[in-house]
């Protein structure tokens, strides 16, 4: 990835990156179609660019969760398959509508709404009926009903039955027979819309089933995770053929001689357990490096690995350097991504916080500006 500017943070996305892991999980799925997920601003990477980057590697979807993302890509995107998949008040069904975005059902009363409010729009909406397999969310429990609901939709001639779908409690946890139990259950399932309703795309799989069972793949996948280059078995991304597309960046402000016993940061969380110099990086968690990485985290400052040091303020954290460091002001630091021979993985710091790699991306508050660019790759 080329070197921007150095400033006060910077999540660097790598569209390239973005592109080559679509093409990646189009080539595993064989002949299913991709749709890539790009809610919640693309994982926190930028739903514009990472859906531009996902339909030139083989997507042919886009997903989002709220009909005011829909919306927004509705204005970049004027051709793309959009699937709204999250709950949807009235007010909201309408702006999915009016962005031209297929919708999900569960409850015959919505798929009723979702006819009436389509007419008065002037359309046929597009459904996609779901089927809660066990993820305990939204979505039809009783497969009887699903199939009920499918053949109503169907019968409506206001409503286009477009798809029927699920999603997966545990398909990154390798060990879980559950996962099995769903499949199972949605296979079924799957067998008997297929043979009424040929046309209807069944879709099931996130990154995790795309990547563990290609019985998951049905007729399209909704990934997102792995699109961005992150590992949906929150281990090592590159193990996987995935590329990280997201560098968190920033640089050292200011260092400064610490005697020993010397604090840094509220609450003196931190004193010097021998002279030392300490570096400061204006990035904190009103930018998303979150608190729980006080006296924990790491940072590459010239290819190295140093200790975050004391608590992780609003603005402002502080590293370790050493006694002996020769890092001066202004050199780049990364916390998340590449520096030198050294990388920390998202996944790194997932752990650290006990979460998942999802979380930290997202996380990456609105104040860092995305800087999008588009390496050719290795
Ligand atoms: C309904 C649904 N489908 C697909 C996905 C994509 O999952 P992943 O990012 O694990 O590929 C999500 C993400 O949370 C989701 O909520």
């Amino acid at each position: 990835m080329s070197d921007p500017p150095v400033q006060r943070a910077v999540a660097v996305v790598d569209q390239g990156a973005v592109e080559r892991n679509c093409a990646r999980l189009v080539d595993e799925l064989g002949g299913s179609r991709l749709c890539a997920v790009v809610k919640a601003n693309g994982y926190g990477h930028g739903a514009i660019e990472c859906a531009r980057a996902a339909l030139a590697g083989g997507a042919s979807w886009l997903a989002v969760a709220a009909a005011a993302e829909a919306v927004e890509l509705r204005r970049d995107f004027p051709n793309a398959r959009i699937l709204t998949m999250g709950a949807l008040t009235e007010a909201e069904l309408d702006r999915a509508l009016g962005a031209d975005s297929d919708v999900a059902a569960w409850r015959e009363g919505f798929a009723r709404l979702v006819g009436e409010r389509g007419a008065a729009l002037g359309m046929r909406p597009r459904v996609h009926v779901k089927y809660d397999t066990g993820m305990g969310r939204l979505g039809e429990r009783d497969p009887n009903a699903v199939l009920g609901l499918v053949d109503w939709v169907a019968a409506d001639d206001r409503l286009d039955l477009a798809g029927v779908w699920t999603h997966f409690a545990t398909a990154d946890e390798p060990a879980s027979g559950f996962f099995d139990e769903q499949l199972g259950r949605f296979a079924r399932l799957a067998e008997r819309v297929h043979a009424e309703h040929p046309d209807v795309l069944v879709h099931a799989a996130n990154s995790a089933a795309t990547l563990r069972d290609p019985a998951s793949h049905f007729d399209m996948a909704r990934c997102g995770i792995a699109m961005y280059g992150l590992d949906p078995f929150h281990s090592d991304p590159f193990s996987r053929g995935l590329e990280p597309a997201l560098e968190l960046r920033s640089y050292v402000a200011d260092t400064k001689r610490f005697p020993t016993g010397a604090s840094a940061g509220y609450g003196q969380r931190w004193r010097a357990p021998v002279d030392t110099w300490v570096g400061v990086l204006p990035i904190g968690y009103g930018d998303g490096v979150r608190r729980g990485l006080t006296n924990s985290g790491e940072a590459l400052v010239g290819g190295r690995r140093y200790p975050l040091v004391g608590t992780v303020s609003m603005d402002n954290i502080t590293v370790d350097l050493g006694s002996a460091s020769g890092v001066e002001p202004g050199s780049p630091a990364v916390l998340i991504g590449a520096q030198g021979d050294d990388r920390i993985l998202c996944e790194e710091v997932a752990r650290r916080l006990e979460t998942i790699n999802y979380e930290i991306t997202c996380g990456i508050a609105p104040r860092v500006p995305r800087l999008h660019v588009s390496s050719a790759g290795r």
